[in-house]
């Protein structure tokens, strides 16, 4: 049986690197796309170590750049198959939305969303041509739920996840199912590195300086609580390999019955819940 292709965008760190990996020892051909090749390395020595290096491609993808995609489509010509997108790519921008320049929610936008739908557009013709192939959207728990000082990041996933739902309708017909993952908090980069916080609500003239670094520290209080990505990457590839995947899959500890909640109630009961939490753990003066 011939191999199948995984194109996995972001995978020099953090879900997108461990599917890699995943992906790689379950006999996939795994296209490893990263925006620097450079960062490419602890992949390439992991996959060494683990014996499955052969089945990786390391390949060059700016997710915002349209040249960066047309790159891609070209070299997926000459592979001639995917057959199966998982849209990984991304980063949080967060601050205080008085306080955010536009180019920065365009920046978030651009990578979350837009990025996702190019590569998206990038890839489809070449799963309909197959008549098969799967699509897993890296959506999140801020795809559901609104988060203070994190707009951008919960904006670009609400958005992810609506363009997903309509993507799903719309690709019923060809039997390539989309799908949405919802982690909660993981031990990455994201928080980290992945994390674009505006300068001005850092900043002690700011308005939202003490609401912002009290939210800081409760979120670092709380990070040693994240879950292991591990659990995110074999979860990837266990869908990967379901027949008729779901629509939206929640992964991690306390985050379907957060969402559940979410739901459920009433929004001014749950705003009274989360504002309490945030008086009382946030923005003691
Ligand atoms: N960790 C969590 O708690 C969590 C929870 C829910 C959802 N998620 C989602 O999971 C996905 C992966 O994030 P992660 O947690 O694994 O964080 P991560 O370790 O920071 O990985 C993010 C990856 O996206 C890449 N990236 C950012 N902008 C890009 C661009 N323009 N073009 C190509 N690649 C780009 C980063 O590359 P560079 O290294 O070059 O920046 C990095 O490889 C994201 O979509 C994130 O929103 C994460």
């Amino acid at each position: 049986m011939e191999k199948q292709v995984v194109l996995i965008t972001g995978a020099n760190s953090g879900f997108g690197q461990l599917m890699a990996l995943e992906f790689a020892k379950s006999e996939y051909i795994v296209i490893a796309s990263m925006r620097d090749r450079n960062k490419g390395k602890q992949l390439i020595d992991t996959a060494t170590k683990l014996g499955v290096i052969s089945n990786i491609k390391i390949t060059s993808l700016d997710i915002t750049s349209a040249q960066s995609v047309e790159n891609l489509t070209l070299m997926l010509q000459d592979i001639g198959q995917v057959d199966l997108l998982i849209n990984n790519a991304g980063y949080a921008g967060g601050g205080f939305s008085e306080e955010i320049p536009i180019d920065e929610y365009q920046l978030q936008m651009e990578t979350n969303f837009l990025g996702a739908i190019r590569v998206t557009q990038s890839v489809l013709p070449f799963m309909r041509e197959k008549g098969s192939g799967m699509i897993i959207n890296m959506s999140s728990i801020s795809g559901k739920i609104g988060f203070p000082g994190l707009s951008p990041y919960v904006s670009s996933k609400f958005a992810l996840e609506g363009w997903s739902e309509s993507l799903r309708l719309e690709l019923a017909p060809f039997s390539i199912p989309v799908i949405l993952v919802e982690p909660g908090s993981f031990q990455t980069n994201i928080w980290t590195t992945g994390k674009k916080v505006t300068v001005k609500s850092t900043l002690s003239s700011s308005p939202y300086f003490s609401y912002m670094k009290q939210l800081d520290t409760y979120l670092q209080r709380n990070r040693i609580k994240d879950g292991d990505p591990m659990e995110v990457a074999k979860k990837v590839v266990a869908i990967a390999q379901t027949k008729h995947p779901r629509l939206r899959y929640v992964i991690g500890k306390g985050t379907r019955s957060t969402i559940l909640l979410k739901n459920m109630l009433p929004w001014k009961w749950w705003e009274k819940i989360v504002l309490f939490i945030l008086k009382s753990k946030y923005i003691k003066k």
